[in-house]
């Protein structure tokens, strides 16, 4: 079957999913264990299968689609571009990057940014800042402390540093280094950082760990430690950034604000057009001097304008989002008063997580069954990370759904 056939079969054949999951079982890595499910087209909170089924997209492609899907203004912006100049490199200017960095400057607090193309890309750069920072006091000051159960990326440096036995074991050794402490831990934290640490990493609300929170203190302390022993300190936004929590970051969730001095952010930055940046002060921007760093597509003349576009709407949507936030979270701590096997409900803004005492796969299923896309992360927690133009209305919708399979998972006896 040659490629155009295999096209009009996906518009035209009812059976194009079970034609597609053949394709890619015979030719992709087998690394990914996927829903049967094979979405076509998106529109606002709602995306459809290829058999015209619509579904209530409550994870957003893992919190990438913030504005939804085919948001008028990013199609707008995103066709004009696409006309005109997709790409560029960074041998030349290009229009975007300037106004893109000075806007990311002064909504982070932070000076200097570099543009990449995802997360763990960003996590990357910063562990190199990490490393040459150090580096120019002593070769010894190569240290990297981080959390347990974090999680920074799938590379091999992100890996390092990333909290998750499951993730690292198979490609060991990593990165020499790399400490790691439980979250929220200062006595912990205290003894391990120290003369040889370059650089701590926290993500604010620890994601693919299943929704934590950090403690306000305990950055505060990780601040201080790190200016007492000249170590940079990395927050990781990728998941929990660009506006999911409510604020532009989770770190200004702290009043006053704890400072990093690098930030790393993407998922949602370009609301589906790949982009990730490092963002720094001028401290930490000094690590990186002329040809230390660099990448063909990072910072993209499409992602960049898209990125613009995304934070002149999401100025205006910050206060919804904390507002539908709480609304949601409100009704998820009374789904938690009706089902024993709901232990806790976590998170900030559209950011939630509800851990079970059963574990959540089946829930997945059943939810995505009756129409409501959500995932499972470290087994037993349900994730929720929709778009930010989410509505109470749809909001009611997800929970309806959600009641009724959490009702057949007590009656199937999940929780015995
Ligand atoms: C906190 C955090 N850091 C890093 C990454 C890696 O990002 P990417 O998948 O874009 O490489 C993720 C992805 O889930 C993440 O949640």
């Amino acid at each position: 079957m040659n490629f155009m056939s295999t096209v009009s079969s996906v518009q035209s054949d009812v059976n194009a999913l079970e034609r597609i999951q053949a394709l890619e079982s015979q030719y992709l890595l087998q690394n990914y264990a996927r829903y049967p499910l094979l979405l076509e087209r998106g529109k606002g909170c709602y995306v459809f299968d290829s058999s015209g089924k619509r579904y209530l997209d409550f994870i957003a492609g893992i919190g990438v689609n913030a504005l939804g899907h085919a948001h008028p203004r990013l199609v707008k912006t995103i066709r004009a571009q696409a006309g005109k100049l997709l790409h560029t490199s960074n041998l030349y200017y290009n229009e975007f990057q300037g106004p893109l960095a000075e806007r990311l400057a002064k909504i982070s607090g932070l000076e200097r940014t570099f543009f990449c193309n995802s997360g763990a890309e960003a996590m990357e750069g910063a562990l190199k800042m990490m490393r040459s920072h150090g580096r120019k006091v002593s070769t010894e000051k190569y240290e990297v402390v981080s959390l347990n159960n974090s999680f920074h990326g799938r590379t091999l440096g992100a890996l390092s540093i990333t909290g998750q036995e499951k993730y690292r074991r198979d490609f060991e050794p990593l990165l020499p280094g790399a400490r790691f402490v439980p979250a929220n831990d200062i006595v912990a934290l205290e003894q391990v950082v120290g003369d040889r640490t370059c650089g701590i990493v926290i993500e604010w609300i620890q994601g693919e760990g299943g929704i934590f929170p950090m403690n306000i203190e305990y950055a505060r302390k990780a601040r201080e430690l790190a200016d007492r022993h000249d170590a940079l300190l990395v927050f990781d936004e990728i998941q929990c950034g660009v506006g999911r929590v409510g604020k532009y970051f989770a770190y200004q969730l702290a009043d006053p604000v704890v400072l990093p001095d690098i930030m790393v952010a993407a998922k949602p930055l370009a609301v589906g057009i790949p982009l990730g940046v490092i963002v720094a002060n001028e401290r930490a921007a000094k690590s990186i001097g002329t040809a230390m760093h660099g990448s063909t597509f990072g910072g993209g003349p499409l992602a960049c304008s898209a990125a613009l576009e995304f934070l002149n709407i999401l100025e205006g949507l910050l206060p919804h989002i904390q507002n539908v936030g709480e609304y949601f979270r409100g009704k998820l701590e009374a789904l938690r008063s009706k089902f024993s096997f709901i232990k806790e409900v976590r998170g900030r803004g559209l950011m939630a997580g509800v851990d079970l005492t059963i574990p959540g796969k089946q829930i997945v299923l059943d939810a995505m069954h009756e129409g409501l896309l959500i995932n499972c992360t470290h087994d037993t927690v349900l994730r929720f990370l929709p778009p930010y133009i989410v509505t109470e209305k749809e909001i009611d919708r997800a929970v309806r759904i959600l009641t009724k399979v959490l009702k057949t998972a007590a009656k199937r006896g999940d929780a015995s």
